[in-house]
C-alpha cells in the first residue's frame, strides 16, 4: 500500500540523527526548557526569517497563546477559515473567542476578498486567524493590508512552513505565526510540538511567559498561563534530524506535486489551484471529484494500492462540537460544504519513490468516473 505518511522510511533515513539527539539530551540531565529548546528556537527563527521563535507544546497552543497575547478576551469575535483542522477553531474557543467562519474559495482556502469586506463592514471583529491550508501561501499583501487597518492576526502556518508569497515567507504579514510539529507536518517531531514566531520582542517574551504557567521569573506568576512547553527531547529531534532536512523534504514534496499536476489527466479529477503568487510547500495534495463520487474514488484508489484521506470531511462549523460552541457564519456555508464533500487527499510525503508517484497518477487516471460511481450506488 502506498501510504499517506511513512514514518518507518523517515526513521530508516534519519535514525542516527535522532539517536544523537536522544543521547545528547539524556546525558545533559536537563529535560524541560533548556539548551535544546533555545538552540532549536534560534535555528527555526533563522530558517523562517523572523527574529523570535517560542517553542510550545502544539500548534493548537501556539494559536491560542498568539491570540491571548494579542489581547483576545472572552466574547471577542475572531474571523477564521471555514475549512481547516479542528485545532484552528478550538484554539479560538480556548482563547475565549467566538469563531466567525469566513466564506470558502474554490480551492478550499478562505476567500480573502470576502474577509477584507467582512472586516471593513464590521470593525468589532478585531482578530483574524487566516490559515495557509495545504501548504499554500495566502496572499500576504492582502493580509498585510488587513493587519494595517488594526486587525490583530495570528497566521496559522501549521501546514505551511517555508511557504512563500512572491518570495516572502508565510507568517510575516501579521504580528504572530503559529507552527505545528505534529509528526505528519512538513517539519515533524517524534511526538507533539509547536512554536509561535514573531518579530516583536515583547510578544515573544509574553509567549514565553504564557507557555510556562504565566511565570516571569521563578514562581512569580503574572498571568494564569498554560503548561505548554516544547520538550527538550522533541526540540533536539527537530534541530538534529528535522530542520537540516527540511529544504530537501520540501523540494521533494514540490517535485511530487509537479508530477501529479502534469500527470493526472482525468476529466473528473480536478486539482484546485493555489493563488499565482503562492510558492506552496504541499503539505497535502487535495483533488476534487464530482459531488457524490468521493467514496467510489477512494475505494478505487485503495483497490489500486493507494491510501487516501480527507482534509476535511466537514467544514469547521458543521463539526458536532460546534453545536455547543458559540460561533458565527459570515456568508454562505454551502461552498465550504460542497468543497468538503468533494475533497480527497493523495499521498505526498517526501519518502515516496518515483514509481509510487507514477502508480498514484495511473490509479487516478484509471478511475471509471462519476457515472460509474452513481451506478454502483444504484
Ligand atoms: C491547519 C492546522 N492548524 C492547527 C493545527 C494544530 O496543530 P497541532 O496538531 O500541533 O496542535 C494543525 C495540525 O493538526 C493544522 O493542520
Amino acid at each position: 500500500m502506498i501510504l499517506m505518511n511513512d514514518f518507518r522510511r523517515q526513521w530508516a533515513d534519519a535514525a542516527p540523527d535522532f539517536r544523537r539527539a536522544l543521547d545528547r539530551t539524556g546525558a545533559s540531565g536537563w529535560y524541560i526548557l533548556g539548551r535544546e529548546v533555545e538552540r532549536f528556537e534560534r535555528s527555526l527563527a533563522a530558517a523562517w526569517g523572523l527574529p523570535h521563535a517560542v517553542g510550545v507544546a502544539s500548534g493548537l497552543d501556539a494559536i491560542e497563546i498568539g491570540l491571548r497575547i494579542l489581547g483576545c478576551r472572552a466574547g471577542d469575535r475572531v474571523l477564521t477559515a471555514p475549512v481547516s483542522a479542528f485545532a484552528t477553531a478550538l484554539a479560538v474557543l480556548r482563547a475565549g473567542g467566538v469563531p466567525v467562519f469566513a466564506p470558502c474559495s474554490p480551492n478550499g482556502l478562505a476567500d480573502l476578498d470576502a474577509c477584507a469586506e467582512i472586516l471593513e463592514r464590521d470593525p468589532s471583529i478585531r482578530f483574524f486567524v487566516p490559515v495557509h491550508l495545504y501548504g499554500h501561501c495566502l496572499d500576504l499583501d492582502r493580509l498585510a493590508a488587513i493587519a494595517a487597518r488594526g486587525v490583530r492576526m495570528v497566521e496559522d502556518c501549521a501546514q505551511s512552513i517555508l511557504a512563500r508569497w512572491n518570495g516572502r515567507p508565510c507568517g510575516t504579514a501579521g504580528e504572530a505565526a503559529a507552527a505545528s510539529f505534529y509528526p505528519t507536518k512538513n517539519l515533524g517531531a517524534l511526538g507533539d510540538g509547536g512554536a509561535l514566531l514573531t518579530r516583536d520582542e515583547d510578544l515573544a517574551a509574553q509567549a514565553r511567559c504564557w507557555r510556562d504557567y504565566g511565570q516571569q521569573g521563578k514562581y512569580h506568576h503574572i498571568v494564569a498561563g498554560l503548561n505548554s512547553r516544547l520538550d527538550e527531547l522533541q526540540a533536539a529531534f527537530l534541530a538534529e534530524a528535522g530542520l537540516p532536512r527540511l529544504e530537501k523534504w520540501t523540494a521533494r514534496r514540490r517535485a511530487i506535486a509537479r508530477a501529479y499536476i502534469e500527470g493526472i489527466r482525468h476529466p473528473e479529477v480536478e486539482i484546485p489551484a493555489a493563488a499565482p503568487g503562492s510558492d506552496s510547500v504541499w503539505h497535502l495534495f487535495p483533488v476534487l471529484v464530482p459531488d457524490g463520487a468521493k467514496e467510489h474514488f477512494r475505494r478505487h484508489m485503495e483497490q489500486c494500492g493507494v491510501q487516501t484521506a480527507e482534509h476535511y470531511p466537514l467544514p469547521l462549523f458543521d463539526q458536532p462540537a460546534m453545536r455547543e460552541a458559540r460561533h458565527e457564519l459570515a456568508g454562505d456555508p454551502e461552498p465550504a460544504r460542497r468543497f468538503c464533500r468533494r475533497e480527497v487527499s493523495l499521498p505526498i510525503h517526501p519518502y515516496l519513490a518515483d514509481d509510487e508517484v507514477q502508480a498514484v497518477i495511473e490509479a487516478a487516471n484509471r478511475w471509471a468516473g462519476a457515472q460509474q460511481a452513481a451506478r454502483a450506488k444504484g
